[in-house]
Order: C-alpha cells, then sequence, then structure tokens
C-alpha cells in the first residue's frame, strides 16, 4: 500500500498557523479545569460531533479530572461547500441515553450556529438535566442562529481554517496546529 500523502500546500492554496498547537494545548488544559470546577462532582457526558471535534474531544477530556463519558454523533449539512445550507441531518446517533445527564456538546468550530441550533434542539428532547457547549473555535462574526457556546477556545476573525480535526475536502484534519487555508 501507498503511504498516505502528507497534506501540504499547493500552489493555489496556502497555509499560515493561525495558532500553534502549544496555546491549543495551553487553552484546552484550562477549560477542561474551568468545565470540572462548573460541574462539580458530576459525572459529564461529552457529546463530540463527528468528524471535526475528534482532536479536540480527544484534548479536552483528558484535560477534565474526574467522572467523563464520552459518545459522538454524526451531523451533516445538505451541501458539501465551505458553508452550511441550513439543512442538517443525523448520520450517526448516540449509543447512551442522555436522560438526567448533563451534557456538553463538543465541537470543532460555531460559525452559522445553524448545526448546533438543530443538534441542542434534537437532544434537549431526550431530558438531560442540562446542556452546554464546548467549540474549539468560534466566528462570531457569521452567526445567523444566536447560540450560546459556554466554553469557547479561541474566537477568530471570519477565515476559512483548517488542522485540529478542522477539514477542507476532508483534509488537514491531522495539522497539529490551525492554519488558515487562503486559495
Ligand atoms: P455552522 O452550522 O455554520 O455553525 O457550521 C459549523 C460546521 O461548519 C463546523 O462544524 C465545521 O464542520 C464547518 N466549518 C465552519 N467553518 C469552518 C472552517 O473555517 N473550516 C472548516 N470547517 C468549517
Ligand atoms: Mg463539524
Amino acid at each position: 500500500m501507498e503511504p498516505a500523502a502528507a497534506p501540504a500546500a499547493t500552489a493555489d492554496r496556502q497555509l499560515k498557523v493561525l495558532i500553534p498547537r502549544d496555546r491549543i494545548q495551553e487553552r484546552v488544559r484550562e477549560l477542561g479545569l474551568e468545565i470540572r470546577r462548573d460541574y462539580e462532582d458530576r459525572t459529564l457526558c461529552l457529546i463530540g460531533i463527528l468528524k471535526g471535534a475528534f482532536v479536540f474531544m480527544s484534548d479536552l477530556a483528558r484535560s477534565i479530572p474526574g467522572a467523563v463519558r464520552i459518545d459522538f454523533m454524526g451531523i451533516s449539512s445538505y451541501g458539501k461547500g465551505k458553508t452550511s445550507s441550513g439543512e442538517v441531518k443525523v448520520t450517526k446517533d448516540l449509543d447512551m441515553s442522555l436522560e438526567g445527564m448533563d451534557v456538553l456538546i463538543v465541537e470543532d468550530i460555531v460559525d452559522t450556529g445553524v448545526t448546533l441550533t438543530y443538534l441542542a434542539h434534537v437532544l434537549q428532547q431526550r431530558r438531560p438535566r442540562s446542556i452546554q457547549i464546548a467549540a474549539l473555535l468560534d466566528k462570531p462574526s457569521r452567526r445567523m442562529r444566536p447560540v450560546q457556546v459556554k466554553y469557547v477556545g479561541f474566537t477568530i476573525a471570519d477565515r476559512f481554517v483548517v488542522g485540529a480535526g478542522l477539514d477542507a475536502g476532508e483534509e488537514y484534519r491531522n495539522l497539529p496546529d490551525v492554519c488558515t487555508l487562503e486559495e
């Protein structure tokens, strides 16, 4: 088998580091401790949104001391472009029940807010004790739906970014730094 090609910038695509890996690690560690303080000794259900949240989920889960449960949900917004089309569907549902649980949705980035508005609505119907959102990145300038993101890693300007789980056409998710991708 051929080795997987490392993602690389091509002539028409420029990668630039926006948030280096050590700043991400430091910030995620802070968030983990803040989250544990807020929930005291209660068990938290972390719900990672596939696929983009897999890196942040892995780092965040290990930064939260104490009892944590992990599950993932697959969501797809119709259309493969860089912007959400407004329609969302569940492609992989949770394995665990959320009834009476403290739920923390773990997302890579909140952009228009369409995905999370839909998801919070779906999960609310499962009668959790509470629902909050943690996102590695927040792009508030593009918001179309009001979303309360309680735990934000970094607030960024309206730039298209990749790395730390975020992709462009399924590439770049493995970059350790958050990078801007400009064409
Ligand atoms: P929203 O519904 O517009 O908030 O969409 C959020 C989703 O869009 C994220 O979970 C990402 O999958 C994707 N997305 C938004 N902005 C970016 C970006 O800058 N880079 C990569 N994916 C992004
Ligand atoms: Mg996503």
